[in-house]
């Protein structure tokens, strides 16, 4: 979809990935050292996939993860600091709860540090506290060869 010079893509083929990267280092403090190769899995295994562009620029960033009935989950939400506060992220959000991937899930989710307020207008709220819990899976992927890090969830896809 066209707007101005200001459009939003679903296709995961839009995403450039040099520029994804260029802005996740500029404005998400959670993923600063994510490389080129790790982003290419990350999205190949992402759907929907969702990027907002001034012209060839791109400004606004979200994925998800969904079983298209159940759950989804929303992942990298992400507006260029210039384009901040004109409604482009609520825009993100409302293309991504649009998607058919994720317009009939039961249960979307999402986990922020800092922006509860801004996901509180577009509607999510707080689950009970306890349900959330987490595994940091640094001890299985050391122990990982390089090969395999490399090659993991690329041979179904036929990523080259
Ligand atoms: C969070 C973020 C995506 C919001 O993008 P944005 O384009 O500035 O948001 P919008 O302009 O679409 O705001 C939509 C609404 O949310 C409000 N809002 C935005 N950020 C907010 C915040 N931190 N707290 C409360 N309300 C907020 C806006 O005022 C607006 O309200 P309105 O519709 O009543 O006018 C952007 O600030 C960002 O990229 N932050 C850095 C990365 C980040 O922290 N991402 C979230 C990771 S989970």
């Amino acid at each position: 979809m066209k707007c101005g010079q200001i459009w939003v893509s679903d296709r995961q083929s839009d995403v450039d990935i040099q520029q994804l990267q260029g802005l996740f280092k500029l404005a998400a403090f959670w993923a600063q050292n994510r490389s080129i190769e790790d982003w290419e899995i990350a999205i190949a295994n992402s759907d929907p996939v969702i990027t907002i562009w001034d012209d060839d620029r791109l400004i606004g960033f979200t994925r998800a993860n969904s079983d298209c009935v159940f759950r989804a989950t929303i992942w990298d939400v992400v507006i260029h600091p210039d384009y901040r506060g004109q409604g482009l992220g609520r825009k993100l959000i409302e293309t991504l709860l649009d998607h058919p991937r994720i317009r009939r899930v039961e249960r979307v989710y999402l986990m922020t540090t800092y922006q509860q307020g801004f996901y509180l207008k577009l509607g999510f709220e707080f689950p009970n506290p306890s349900t959330a819990m987490l595994l940091y899976n640094q001890r299985r992927i050391n122990a990982l060869s390089k090969s395999d890090r490399a090659n993991v969830c690329k041979n179904s896809l036929k990523i080259e």
